[in-house]
């Protein structure tokens, strides 16, 4: 049996891209922390993603980065010592995933992490931090571009590291055409198609400093000059913007902040989108699957194959970065070709099958 853990909102796409394919070959325990819990971070996406409900669910809640490890850590050892899992499945770069990992390594339990390899090479970084440690106890590292690989392989951790693109890049595939037809967020938000800008931000690094979130609420209001901007508020940001109090300026810029959405509104909406503007590693890779131009509000990115191709550009905080990106907009078009540099919509399979094949070694 391998045991899967996920927690947070990115990794239930990843993880629903996976299960699937990973049932037809192995039993699955499926645990989830419960880092994130709010039903539109958390429920929404098992349901929309027709994902098997967690087997186990942790309830670690929020709380300090020492806070939410130590709670995984007491938490899940003695779930691992009372199922006794052949190995231990991880996904991307959270506290969960470090968690899992370090639980994992403790118990001698081989470990697999998918989206191994990813490198920002800034340790500013929570999530930077948990992938170097991750990486380095995975036994099967599992890689969504030759990048990752070849980062792996700087590090002396080629050997167990395989390519098998990118899990989340077959969710957006497989789920844009669904998202058109079943999600009504232009309607319910009275947008037009190409006529707005889609905006996330939750990274500590941009949020968590009054100074910094200031020049993000500046980047944001350039941008609505350029189209509406809307705006689905992380909680994260949502506390920080109403500690400042900024908030409620945003409306009068022509930037609607609305609550954290599903999947398939938030793919419609990329897909639909004039332009995104973002911090978020998902988002900038769903904006390249549909071929909508992206400027992210970092000044790296580990998906550096969406800047390479030019339909990324990194603007970091910084206004004149963001009013030449937003001059210089390609024309959104339809699906790219460039799918397959992620895989083609593959990953999933191909990380079951490489899972299976390495039990039995
Ligand atoms: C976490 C991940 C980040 C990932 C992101 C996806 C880490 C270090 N970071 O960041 O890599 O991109 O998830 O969204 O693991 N909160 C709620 N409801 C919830 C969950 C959180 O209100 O269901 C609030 C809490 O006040 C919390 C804050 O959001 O303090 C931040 O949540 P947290 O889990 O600490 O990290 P994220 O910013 O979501």
């Amino acid at each position: 049996m391998v045991m899967t853990v996920i927690g947070n909102r990115p990794q239930f796409v990843k993880a629903a891209a996976v299960s699937a394919h990973l049932r037809e070959r192995a039993s699955e325990t499926l645990v989830h922390t419960g880092q994130h819990y709010d039903p539109e971070l958390s429920d929404v996406f098992f349901e929309q993603l027709e994902m098997p409900t967690p087997d186990r669910e942790l309830g670690i809640g929020s709380g300090s980065h020492a806070e939410q490890t130590a709670a995984i850590l007491t938490r899940l050892e003695p779930l691992v010592a009372e199922l006794e899992p052949d190995a231990l499945l991880v996904y991307g770069d959270t506290n969960s995933t470090l968690g899992g990992a370090l639980v994992a390594a403790k118990a001698s339990l081989p470990l697999a992490h998918v989206e191994a390899g990813m490198r920002s090479g800034d340790r500013a970084m929570p999530e930077e931090i948990n992938r170097l440690v991750v990486d380095s106890l995975g036994g099967l590292l599992l890689c969504s571009t030759d990048t990752a690989l070849q980062n792996l392989r700087d590090e002396g951790r080629g050997e167990q590291a395989v390519v098998t693109g990118d899990v989340m890049a077959d969710i957006a595939l497989a789920f844009g055409p669904i998202a058109d037809e079943r999600s009504d967020v232009l309607e319910r938000l009275e947008l037009e198609p190409r006529g707005f800008i889609v905006a996330t931000a939750h990274r500590p690094g941009n949020v968590d400093d009054p100074q910094r979130l200031g020049s993000l609420v500046e980047v944001l209001r350039l941008a609505a000059r350029t189209a509406p901007v809307v705006f689905p508020v992380h909680p994260r940001t949502r506390s920080r913007l109403e500690e400042v109090g900024a908030l409620e300026g945003l409306r009068e810029a022509g930037i609607t902040a609305v609550e954290p959405l599903g999947y398939l509104d938030v793919t419609r909406l990329v897909r639909t989108a004039r332009a995104v503007i973002t911090d978020s590693g998902g988002l900038q890779k769903e904006a390249f699957l549909a071929s909508v131009p992206c400027l992210t509000m970092r000044a790296e990115t580990e998906w550096v194959e969406t800047v390479e191709s030019g339909w990324n550009r990194l603007v970091g905080l910084r206004p004149q970065a963001v009013e030449s990106a937003l001059a210089e907009l390609p024309e959104p078009g339809d699906q790219s070709p460039a799918a397959e540099i992620y895989g083609g919509g593959q990953a999933g399979e191909r990380v079951a099958a490489a899972i299976a094949d390495w039990l039995t070694r």
